[in-house]
This record gives structure tokens, sequence and C-alpha cells, in this order.
């Protein structure tokens, strides 16, 4: 298959996945709209048809909550094929939405359709749609600030695994012990029916997945309550990189705007981040790594997202030397990277979902870091084998590291849209 192909295949895709106005991740697994797919399947769109991108944020943030809250999944049409459904997470919203949020990789992906609009000479027509996304950006970044940093140290404190978007990453293991399983009762998965149960996240994970569930379904999914008393708290690096970055974004567009006032609270904000990040810095291990709320203990684990730190736009000698040296090392012992667990940890496996495979998306954020921090070989090892993973294999959900199989679905949208707004270009 040549470039071209692929090419076609991945804009095929996501007209395929799009259900008018939102896509949604592929075809068979996850059959509504998914906030950070969404977000990433914009800046395909972006390469071919402009207005169709912004369509894709302007309806995710359709399904936003007075709040500020955006939810990570929005059921706009009911679907049996997958679980858990509308009826149980019962938020009670029109539409019908998940009670938990996913990373916000939203404001930064609208500043990027904001340049693209601006390179093409469409800046005048855009303007307007940038003026009404940025309040509502503002006000889920404020949620953020509200809602899921309990001790205000300028992270991002996750109430559920999927919250993070990497589900069954062994981060959430020792956090999710204490979670009371005992009255989730019986269920019946959907994803084991379309997938490998090889490939997803087991019935212990899923047990708790529930647990969560039920329990922000028992406060009625009142954000502050959660936030305290959830069994689950558990800082993640990942969503703290990812709104750290998303922050600065978010801050350059209020000036495009002219709206000072924002760009100085959203200053703030990212001044309080980068002094509490640190807190995220594991000496141990010399890693990045997500942290217990609860225990206060780091997860020790390196992982696919201790290297977003370039992107986050954080610099510090010791710390970037620390990853970079991992970088290297996960980069010499796997043909692909970069694996979403160190391959030389004992739980690694290659194509078990985030414990192991290789996801394009996080390629994509920690490429275009490192190239930004100036790091462009590495950035580029990381585009040219996301190339290389998808040119030879196709647009699957994950990649293994070792081998390069896809697993997951074949028709990815979040995968179509990395190839054609950034894998795809040739090595340099
Ligand atoms: C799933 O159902 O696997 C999703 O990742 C939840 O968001």
């Amino acid at each position: 298959m040549t470039i071209n192909d692929r090419d076609e295949e991945a804009r095929a895709i996501l007209r395929a996945n799009d259900r008018g106005g939102y896509t949604v991740p592929n075809g068979r697994v996850y059959p509504f709209q998914w906030n950070w797919d969404s977000a990433f399947v914009a800046l395909g769109f972006d390469t071919f048809d402009r207005n169709r991108a912004w369509q894709e944020l302007e309806t995710l943030l359709g399904a936003q909550w007075e709040n500020g809250f955006l939810p990570h999944i929005v059921f706009w049409q009911d679907d049996p094929g997958y679980f858990p459904g509308p009826a149980v997470w019962g938020t009670g919203r029109t539409p019908v939405t998940s009670g938990i949020t996913q990373p916000p990789v939203a404001a930064t992906v609208v500043r990027k359709l904001w340049d693209s609009a601006e390179a093409a000479g469409d800046g005048g027509a855009y303007r307007p749609r940038l003026a009404a996304l940025f309040p509502k950006l503002l006000a889920w970044h404020r949620w953020f600030r509200d809602f899921r940093d309990p001790e205000q140290r300028g992270v991002v404190v996750a109430m559920h695994p999927w919250e993070t978007g990497r589900d069954n990453s062994p981060e959430w293991d020792a956090p999710g012990e204490p979670i009371d399983i005992s009255n989730v009762g019986d269920y019946v998965r959907r994803d084991t029916s379309h997938l490998d149960a090889k490939m997803r996240p087991t019935k212990l994970e899923y047990d708790r997945y529930l647990a969560l569930v039920q329990f922000g379904r028992a406060t009625g999914w009142d954000h502050g309550r959660i936030s305290r008393k959830n069994p689950f708290r558990v800082a993640d690096i990942g969503m703290s990189m990812i709104l750290l970055r998303a922050n600065r974004d978010l801050a350059v567009l209020a000036r495009v705007l002219g709206d000072e006032s924002a760009a100085a609270e959203l200053d703030d904000l990212i001044e309080r981040a980068e002094r509490g990040i640190s807190w995220l810095w594991d000496d141990k291990t010399g890693t990045w790594c997500s942290r217990d709320l609860v225990t206060g203990r780091h997860s020790g684990f390196i992982t696919s997202t201790s290297f977003l730190s370039f992107y986050a736009g954080l610099a510090d000698p010791a710390r970037d030397a620390a990853t970079l040296a991992h970088f290297d090392r996960i980069g010499a012992s796997v043909p692909y990277l970069m694996p979403s667990l160190d391959p030389a940890d004992p739980g690694f496996q290659m194509i078990r979902y985030w414990r192991g495979p290789v996801w394009a998306v996080v390629n994509y954020m920690i490429g275009t870091g490192l190239t930004e921090a100036g790091e462009t070989d590495r950035g580029e090892r990381v585009r040219g084998d996301t190339r290389t993973l998808i040119e030879r294999n196709g647009l699957y959900e994950a990649f293994s590291p070792v081998d390069g199989t896809g697993s997951g679905g074949d028709d990815f949208s979040w995968t179509s849209a990395i190839w054609l707004a950034w894998a795809r270009q040739p090595r340099s």
C-alpha cells in the first residue's frame, strides 16, 4: 500500500465514522462521541475539511454542563453495542452523557485549528467560531481547578481510570485496591464480544470501573462530593501535563481575542502548575509519574506519559536529562516507540491496551513536544516510528512496540487523524 492509499483510507475512515457533526472513535467498539478522541479527530479533518474540523469540537462542547464539566462520552443516540451505556451512567442530562471527564486536549487542538485557519487566510471567517468556543474551554479548565485538584497543587486528580484515557495502566492497580467491588452485581461486557479479551482490561479492572460509576451515580454526579470522597483519587501525570499545555494554548487564544483578564487568570494557573507538578517527580525512579492522593505514594511506573514534560513546556536540565536517558534506553530496547509501559517492567504486555502498546495520539504529543523543545532527533524518531507502524500495519487502535502488530479496531478515527495531520510526512 502506498502513502497515498493510506491517506485515502484514513480520510475514508473519518468519513465512515462521522455520525453527522461528531465522529465515533471506531465503528463497533465505541459507538458514541468520546471527548479526547474528538479533539484529535478534528486535527485530521482539518487537513481536508476545515469546517468539519471545527464542527467536531463545537458538537462536543454542546454537551457541556452548566458547571463547566465536559463529559468523556456523549450519547447522542443509544447503541446496544456498548457497555456501560447511558442508563448505567444515569446522569439525567440531555443529551445523556457520562459523569466523568477525559484528558483536556481540546484547547490545544483549537489553537492548532486557529493557527491553520489564519495561515490559510481564513482567520476572519473563523474568528467568531473561536470566540464562541473560548469561554466554554475556559469554563472547562476552571472546572478542573475547582473539582479535580482538591489540594490546589496545580495537578489533575483523576477520579476514575477512564478519566485518564489510559484505562488499564498499572498506575491504577494499587490505588484501585481499596475500591469496594462487592456490590457491583452481574453485567455483560460488550468490548470483549468485539475484540480479543487479551487486548482488553481484566474482569477485576472492569469491576472497579463499574464500582466507581456506581459511586458517582449515588452522589447524583455531585463533582464536589466526588472530589472529596471518591474511593479513587490519583494525580495523573498524563492529564496534569496535558492541562498545563492546554492552559498555555488557551492563554495564547485569550490574547488573540484580546481578553487580557482571562489571559492573566490562565497565566496564574500555569504558574501554579509549573510549581506544583514537581510533586509528580519521583526521585527514586528518576521519572515523572502518577501519584496516589490518598496514600501519597508515587506509582513509580515509567509510562508513555512520563515523556510529556516537553509537550507541557517544562524545562529542568536534571529532570530532562533523566527523562531522556529513559527515552534512549527504551528506544534501544524496542523497534517502535513509545510503549505505554516501560518494556523493562515485569508487567509489560505488548498487546494489552495501556500496558505496553503504542498509541499514535500519545506519540503525537511526545513527538511534537520533543521537537518544540529542540530535541528534534528524538522527536523525529517518535514520528518516524508512528509512520512506519501505520504504513506497514494499518489504522489500528494501538500497536505492539515489539513487532508492530495492530490491536483493537482497525478503523480507528484518531489513528487516521494523526496519520493525516502528523505521522505521514517522510522521515527527515
Ligand atoms: C472503554 O469503554 O473502553 C472506554 O475506554 C471507556 O472510556
